[in-house]
């Protein structure tokens, strides 16, 4: 059963010679057995079992999430309020999540996950990565991952996100824990290892052995880096040769310097700067040192509750400075390279048939109408889903 999407105003296919965002105006897109076959000017467009009239609207590679913390239990609407009212975000209400989640049942943690999967997917998303990192005990790291593997072949252990009230007074002993028997019930449910390596969590000795564990254990390293003030995190990032360094909010040049020279992705979360009011990472830097960049949501219950890439799009464009064409590729293509997946993040022909279109014309209207619902119809695989 073939599809043929026809009369798209734009297509957006990332998928020229050459990285970076590309689109063809007045194009067509064929999908079969889940995967593109063909993309090229609707005038020259092959026949098909099904044929789609886009009427001018434009089609886009699915957003790629690269980062969201979704499974946990409860909510911390009250804490965004204080922060609205001038207080600052501290890692610390972390640990209200925590006790949460730990408190729920595994019916209502992957009810929760369901619904902002749902959420997601409704907004464009067709791939997302989930970490654990709520849990913080063996039992409940282990459920979390094995919940999350329900839904994503993304997963990712974050064991190490802080250092649970029971350890206070022995962090070496929690990253024994991490590093050993969590690590060992995790690891099986994980793609991927992550650290939040900043002040109140984990100093660079501790990612680099949370990291190194994981490496040994088959997974591939990802590390929350400079989210709430300079610190070691991406020269641990690249180090470890991590996929992606997450936040990049306070780099120094030499920081710049080392992801510029590196495979890694900086994956900036722009809704979280906007959610605990810190200052914007300077992504023009990024992009002018030639960093790939992508964005990503953050979803999470504390420093960034929004599901949209769309919103993230128009706060990367407005408050980032990045165009709309780099910020879309950036949500796309970089969340897959963020992801190390070539399948995903373009519609070049042998892609996974991931695609969204717009009840608009053109890829700009995610920022230029932001906050409205322009995500019309939505495929993975070359399944329709919505
Ligand atoms: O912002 N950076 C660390 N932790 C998470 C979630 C924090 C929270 O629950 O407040 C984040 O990615
Ligand atoms: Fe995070």
């Amino acid at each position: 059963m073939s599809v043929l999407i026809t009369n798209v105003g734009e297509l957006v296919t990332n998928a020229a010679p050459g990285a970076g965002f590309y689109a063809v105006r007045d194009a067509a897109l064929v999908i079969e057995n889940g995967v593109v076959a063909w993309a090229g000017p609707a005038r020259e467009a092959p026949a098909a079992d099904e044929v789609v009239d886009a009427a001018g609207r434009a089609v886009l590679p699915g957003f790629v999430d690269s980062h969201a913390h979704l499974v946990f239990a409860g909510e911390r609407g009250a804490e965004f309020a204080a922060r609205m009212a001038g207080q600052p975000y501290r890692a610390g209400g972390i640990r209200s999540t925590v006790a949460a989640t730990r408190a729920a049942s595994d019916a209502d943690l992957r009810a929760n996950l369901a619904r902002l999967a749902a959420e997601m997917l409704a907004q464009g998303t067709t791939t997302f990565e989930c970490k654990s990192g709520y849990g913080l005990t063996v039992p409940d790291e282990s459920r979390s991952l094995a919940l999350a593997a329900e839904f994503t072949p993304e997963v990712t252990y974050l064991g190490a996100h802080v250092v649970p009230p029971e350890f206070e007074a022995d962090p070496a002993g929690y990253v024994a824990l991490v590093c050993g028997p969590m690590l060992a019930a995790c690891a099986p449910s994980a793609r991927w290892v992550d650290v939040f390596c900043e002040r109140g969590a984990f100093d660079a000795d501790q990612a680099r052995a949370v990291l190194a564990a994981g490496q040994a254990a088959g997974l591939l390293p990802r590390v929350h880096a400079n989210q709430l003030g300079p610190g070691p995190g991406v020269q641990v990032a690249v180090e470890a040769r991590a996929a992606s360094a997450d936040y990049c909010t306070y780099l120094s040049d030499a920081d710049v310097d080392a992801l510029a020279a590196s495979q890694t992705v900086a994956t900036l979360l722009p809704g979280v700067e906007f959610s605990t009011r810190q200052p914007y990472p300077d992504a023009r830097r990024l992009l002018d040192a030639g960093v790939t960049v992508a964005i990503a949501t953050d979803c999470n219950p504390g420093s960034c509750f929004t599901s949209s890439m769309p919103f993230c799009i128009a706060l990367a464009v407005r408050d980032m400075h990045l165009t709309t064409e780099e910020a879309v590729w950036a949500a796309t293509a970089g969340g897959a390279a963020a992801l190390r997946r070539s399948d995903v993040g373009h519609l070049g022909v042998g892609a996974r048939a991931d695609l969204i279109m717009l009840d608009a014309p053109s890829h700009a209207y995610l920022a230029y109408r932001p906050g409205v619902p322009q995500v019309r119809s939505v495929w993975t695989g070359g399944t329709r889903r919505e």
